[in-house]
């Protein structure tokens, strides 16, 4: 099922080169936003993770100002899980600077499919981005050493520590993708360079898709292209990249974001803790103090002599009790803090009350609505 989009245009300082030029207006993105985010359970029981928020601003944002800045406008949310939500979340994109169109699973195709399902949306070179993927990557270098290669296929190649963990991907000449190899053990590693769940593929290649049915990017479509000698290529880039798949790791791109490891035009929600509290419509009872860096959303309370921060970011509407301690914890919206609670990186979920003299300790995750008893104690 899908629904219009209009037809891409150009737009005054979209990026673009002239003569021999580079368009990107031209290109069209797909975000792949239908997953279930098992990993990130419970806070997605209530949330598609597309739509958690990251600074108190949905995370698509973050992917839709990075496509704007390449100069990509046109962007279709393929999606699946939670749909009505991400809809009343991202509507039709003119909040983000750009024009979204909808492409909607009734039951998960996959990675693939997924991408297939929104080909009707698609111009004739598409960016692809998994909807997990924080990062500042260069996109307009990358679709210059696509275009210079002449490919069908780029993905994206991010270098980690420990490749392990992932499936690792091996180049040839000139970045020409040689095999792929699924967690490796040590012996078998020949590289460091991981997918890091961003593409450039030429539409014509999605017929290749089968449809109706589940299909992975990963395991079914890109052996495919190497299998038939496609023109299919990594482009290798050390930008930042995290996918904020898991607890830890959503809570680490918070973290970088106030740190400011990350490049992005999207500005927090609330007040940064260097800020002008007031302004944000943020009490502060006497003696209660905010350190660098934080973010507290608009129109949350602090209690007399609480101490929040460093990185901690507040969603709006919290309470804070007098002498409560909140460390490196991620509280959404509505959540309230108990007299001397004590909260340290953990991630709280909407409106969920911590007990007074409660303390909720390092890794734990609390759902929508949790009730911590008062003087319990919770380690993750
Ligand atoms: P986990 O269950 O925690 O692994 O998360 P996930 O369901 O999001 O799966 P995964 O992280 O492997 O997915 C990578 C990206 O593809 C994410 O952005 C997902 O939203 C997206 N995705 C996964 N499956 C589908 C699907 O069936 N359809 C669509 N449209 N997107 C999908």
């Amino acid at each position: 099922m899908q629904e219009s989009l209009p037809h891409p245009r150009r737009h005054p300082g979209d990026a673009h080169r002239r003569g021999g030029a580079l368009d990107t207006a031209s290109v069209t993105a797909v975000i792949l936003a239908g997953g279930q985010g098992t990993r990130l359970r419970p806070l997605t029981y209530h949330r598609p993770k597309s739509i958690v928020p990251l600074l108190n601003v949905p995370f698509l944002a973050y992917q839709l100002a990075l496509l704007r800045q390449h100069g990509i406008r046109d962007v279709v949310l393929s999606c699946s899980y939670m749909v009505d939500e991400v809809r009343e979340t991202m509507g039709d994109g003119d909040r983000y600077g750009v024009r979204l169109g909808y492409a909607v699973e009734v039951e998960p195709l996959g990675t693939a499919g997924g991408v297939r399902n929104a080909v009707d949306l698609l111009g004739g070179r598409v960016v692809v981005l998994n909807g997990d993927v924080l990062t500042d990557a260069d996109l307009g270098a990358m679709l210059r050493f696509h275009a210079d290669r002449r490919a069908a296929a780029t993905i994206y190649l991010t270098r980690v520590p420990d490749p392990t963990a992932y499936g690792l991907v091996e180049l040839g000449a000139e970045g020409r993708i040689l095999r792929f190899i699924e967690k490796p053990d040590p012996a078998q590693i020949t590289t460091d360079t991981i997918n890091a769940g961003a593409y450039i593929l030429e539409r014509r290649l999605l017929d290749r898709i089968p449809g109706g049915r589940m299909v992975s990017i990963e395991r079914e479509f890109f052996p495919g292209l190497l299998a038939d000698r496609i023109a299919f290529f990594g482009w290798v880039a050390d930008h930042y990249w995290l996918d904020i798949g898991s607890p830890a790791k959503y809570r680490q791109g918070q973290l970088d974001l106030l740190a400011r490891r990350v490049a992005t035009t999207v500005s927090p929600a609330g007040a940064l803790a260097d800020g002008r509290l007031s302004a944000e419509g943020i009490s502060m009872a006497p003696g209660a103090s905010v350190a660098r860096p934080s973010l507290i959303g608009a129109g949350s309370r602090l209690g007399a002599g609480c101490r929040v921060g460093p990185s901690a970011v507040l969603g709006p509407g919290c309470a804070v009790g007098a002498g409560a301690a909140v460390t490196g914890a991620i509280l959404w919206d509505r959540v309230s803090v108990g007299d001397r609670a004590v909260l340290q990186d953990c991630i709280v979920a909407s409106g969920a009350r911590i007990g007074a003299g409660a303390q909720v300790g390092a890794g734990v995750v609390l759902e929508a609505g949790a009730v911590v008893a008062d003087h319990a104690r919770l380690a993750g």
